[in-house]
């Protein structure tokens, strides 16, 4: 099968198409011929080396943690059966034709594979951190990337518990900020200033960005109290929560509820561009431009 990895820590030529072996699955896992891999800007970071210290790789590696495709083989007591269309978290890199899971979730019949493909790592990462916030009714929520992947299932998803949301953006996602039900602001120098000019009050502060805004972030909260980074390592000086995942969180449950918010309209997920499989590479300088405007995904399967 065709795969896309890398032998060497680098830019985005560092990624090369290979044919490599069939994965077999396991105990507990299938083998999903996968139709489309999303991209994350974790792909493009532990491409570069530069989360080398945190994460250790054998090379070569295989990128893609997502994946959404038809299940070809399956293990003892996999979760699902041969012909099953899903979606989740793949154990071996899901830019390839096929790869390993065993954390997945039936794909509901109204959402495409692209949208399928781009839930669980940004669907889950915004529950964790709208939960860890205590995010709920009267409360208003400053989200910084609010037209990114993550920032902008945070948003939908506290909007509609009752939070008065503000959402960072650039000047072009202005509009899509709107749209999630959020009042946007432009970052950047003034921040502080701009946010104070739509509420004084800031409740609790979602950074899903990890572009310096913590600082203003704990200016505008009054304190580090219910602020929160998944991507700012900034947080470790200012004593600010850093949530990288917790032990059980990638869960078959929270596929589902993803799932089913995104099938019955109450999440809506923002594509912005597909790639084919052999341009792996374009699509994570794509992601890795921080302004891609939604979700970027690899069509592997045409
Ligand atoms: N810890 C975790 O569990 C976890 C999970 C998933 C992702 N992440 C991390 O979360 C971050 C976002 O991921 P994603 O998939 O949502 O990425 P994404 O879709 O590429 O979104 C990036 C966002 O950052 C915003 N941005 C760019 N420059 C900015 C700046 N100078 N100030 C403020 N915001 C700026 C962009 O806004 P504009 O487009 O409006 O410029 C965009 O909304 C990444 O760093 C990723 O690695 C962490």
């Amino acid at each position: 099968m065709r795969a896309i990895e890398f032998a060497e820590y680098g830019g985005s030529d560092v990624l090369r198409g290979r044919d490599v072996d069939l994965p077999e699955p396991g105990p507990g896992q299938v083998r999903v011929a996968v139709r489309v891999a999303g991209v994350n800007p974790f792909d493009w970071k532990l491409r570069s080396g530069a989360m080398a210290g945190v994460v250790r790789l054998s090379l070569p590696h295989r990128p893609g943690l997502e994946l959404a495709g038809v299940v070809d083989a399956a293990g003892a007591g996999a979760p699902a059966a041969v012909g099953d269309e899903v979606f989740g978290w793949a154990e071996t890199g899901s830019y390839a034709e096929y790869a390993l899971a065993s954390v997945i979730a039936a794909k509901p019949r109204a959402l495409t594979w692209r949208d399928v493909a781009a839930l669980p790592t940004a669907g889950e990462a915004a529950l964790r951190g709208l939960r860890l916030l205590d995010v709920g009714e009267g409360d208003v929520l400053l989200v910084h990337g609010a037209a990114g992947a993550v920032g902008g299932f945070a948003t939908q998803l506290a909007v509609a518990r009752g939070a008065t949301v503000i959402g960072t953006g650039g000047d072009r996602s202005a509009d899509t900020i709107r749209s999630s039900g959020a009042t946007p602001v432009r970052y950047g120098d003034g921040l502080v200033e701009r946010v104070r000019a739509v509420s004084p009050r800031v409740d609790a502060v979602l950074d899903a960005a990890g572009r310096g805004a913590l600082p203003d972030s704990v200016e505008l909260r009054g304190g580090t109290d219910r602020v929160l980074t998944l991507a700012d390592t900034a947080a470790f000086d200012l004593g600010i929560p850093f949530s990288s995942g917790e032990p059980g969180g990638q869960s078959a449950d929270v596929l589902t509820e993803l799932a089913d918010l995104a099938a019955t309209g109450r999440l809506v997920v923002r594509h912005a561009r597909s790639y084919p499989l052999a341009e792996a590479a374009r699509a994570q300088d794509d992601s890795a431009t921080g302004h891609s405007g939604g979700k970027i995904t690899l069509d592997v399967r045409g």
